[in-house]
């Protein structure tokens, strides 16, 4: 694989068959990170293999964990002999997940020295609740040069903490640091993803007292013992929509398997809605779209609300459904620049800083394009298999970051799509 591969499509065919889900990235990134706090041996399984799990189990290693692969998808590994270490720049400006190591290195060893996290760009990312959650369990924040953001307390102490806004990364963050507080914590306005559950029960699983994760208040009893463990990610809903969309948007018939349906509610309702029909067999789900579709209005919001992480995947559906579709972002301040691309496949998308217009049009055409991010680059993929003729999708490293084997998955489906490594271009020779 080389980071400047690119897939190629020929598009207009209908998916048909079956896809089995990987393990949850946004899990995996939290959980392997949270096996810092073990000192022991943890065995998880379903991890996904893909680019940002490689970079975590990396910088684990990097820190002193011995890690042995059982197959592609489980790992033991061992945390006993891990030193506190300053993570440098250079390992965690590609993943946004890498700020979970200063919670759960700071829970550990009482400090910890991490580089600013890199991943995704669509606007400002900032850690101020993060940053916020750890001060109130008595912990003191500094930045040293470089952006390396360096935190210590003598005693981490059980709080209150109340997040001024909805944070996925906040809530799991101070999670990591709370369980090895003294005291009760307890977490106001917390965020209510699956992979918030996920973490909190693998916690638990290790001997944390945590309750009421994936309601608004989460509760931590800290300073418990903690040991190793045995732990199944939960599926990726993400990766689970993607295909369901993938296979709404191309009129055709898939069943998606190793699924909790219920993490999928807010997709499916809006599925429906634009005349998708979704049979729910609770750990899979099957999507046809014999009919045309018909527009919808889609505001995206922390979990249960329609996730952010879908919406570009959803929004190359709405530029083939009939009328005028609405799409509002919700939790990005800038997540649409990926519309010039569908522009260019001739989609016809106004966008207005969190606000997108999207008028239907009957087909769209393949064309040169590229992944401006991970969830974008899923979105370019699928508006490839849709459009008529060729489409090129460049920058697809973005896309290897959260999806394991796409290319071989979708083939499956009778999609046409490979990946090309571009020949190396020749320097021009004098004369
Ligand atoms: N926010 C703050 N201050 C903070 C933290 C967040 O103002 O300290 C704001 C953000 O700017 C944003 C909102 O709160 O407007 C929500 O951000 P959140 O912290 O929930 O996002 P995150 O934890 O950085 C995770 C996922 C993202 C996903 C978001 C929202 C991981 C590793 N990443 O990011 O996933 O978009 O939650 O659901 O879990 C992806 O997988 O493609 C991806 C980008």
């Amino acid at each position: 694989m080389h980071n400047d591969d690119i897939f190629v499509i020929q598009g207009g065919r209908p998916l048909k068959g079956a896809v089995t889900i990987s393990g949850a990235k946004n899990a995996a990134v939290a959980i392997l990170p949270a096996t810092i706090l073990a000192q022991g041996v943890c065995v998880i399984d379903n991890i996904p293999q893909i680019s940002d799990v490689t970079i975590m189990l990396e910088i684990l290693r990097f820190l002193g964990a011995e890690i042995k692969s059982v197959n592609p998808h489980k790992y033991e590994i061992d945390t006993a002999h891990l030193r506190s270490q300053t993570v440098p720049h250079e390992m965690t400006k590609h993943l946004r997940a890498s700020y979970y190591l200063i919670g759960a290195m700071l829970g550990r060893f009482g400090s910890a020295k991490v580089a600013s996290p890199g991943g995704c760009d669509f606007g400002i990312r900032p850690i101020d609740q993060h940053l916020k959650g750890f001060e109130l369990l008595g912990a003191e924040v500094s930045y040293e040069q470089n952006a390396i953001i360096e935190i210590a307390s003598k005693k981490l102490i059980g709080s209150q903490v109340y997040f001024d806004k909805v944070s996925v990364g906040a809530t799991i963050n101070v999670m990591l640091a709370a369980v090895k507080a003294e005291g009760l914590t307890v977490i106001e306005n917390a965020a209510k993803e699956p992979h918030v559950v996920d973490l909190a029960n693998f916690l638990n699983m290790m001997g944390a007292d945590i309750w009421g994760a994936g309601t608004d208040t989460i509760k931590i009893r800290g300073n418990k013992p903690m040991r190793g463990c045995d732990y199944t990610i939960i599926p990726d809903q993400i990766e689970a929509g993607t295909y369901m969309i993938a296979a709404a948007a191309t009129h055709g018939d898939v069943k998606v398997k190793n699924i909790i349906s219920k993490h999928l509610e807010s997709l499916t309702a809006k599925l429906k809605e634009c005349g998708v029909q979704v049979e729910d067999g609770g750990d899979w789900c099957k999507v046809s779209a014999p009919n045309p579709f018909t527009c919808s209005h889609i505001k995206t919001g922390p979990h249960p609300g329609f996730p952010t992480d879908l919406q570009p995947q959803m929004t190359v559906l709405l530029c083939i459904a009939g009328g005028t579709s609405t799409v509002t972002e919700g939790v990005w301040d800038n997540r649409f620049k990926y519309a010039g691309q569908l522009l260019r496949m001739g989609a016809d998308i106004n966008v207005n800083g969190q606000f997108a217009s999207i008028e239907g049009v009957g087909a769209l055409r393949g064309a040169p394009i590229q992944a401006d991010d991970l969830r974008a680059g899923a979105a370019m993929i699928i508006a490839g298999l849709v459009a008529q003729g060729e489409t090129r999708v460049e920058n697809v490293d973005h896309v290897d970051r959260g999806y394991e084997d796409v290319v071989e998955k979708l083939k499956k489906l009778g999609a046409k799509i490979k990946r090309v490594t571009p020949a190396p271009v020749q320097a021009a020779t004098a004369g």
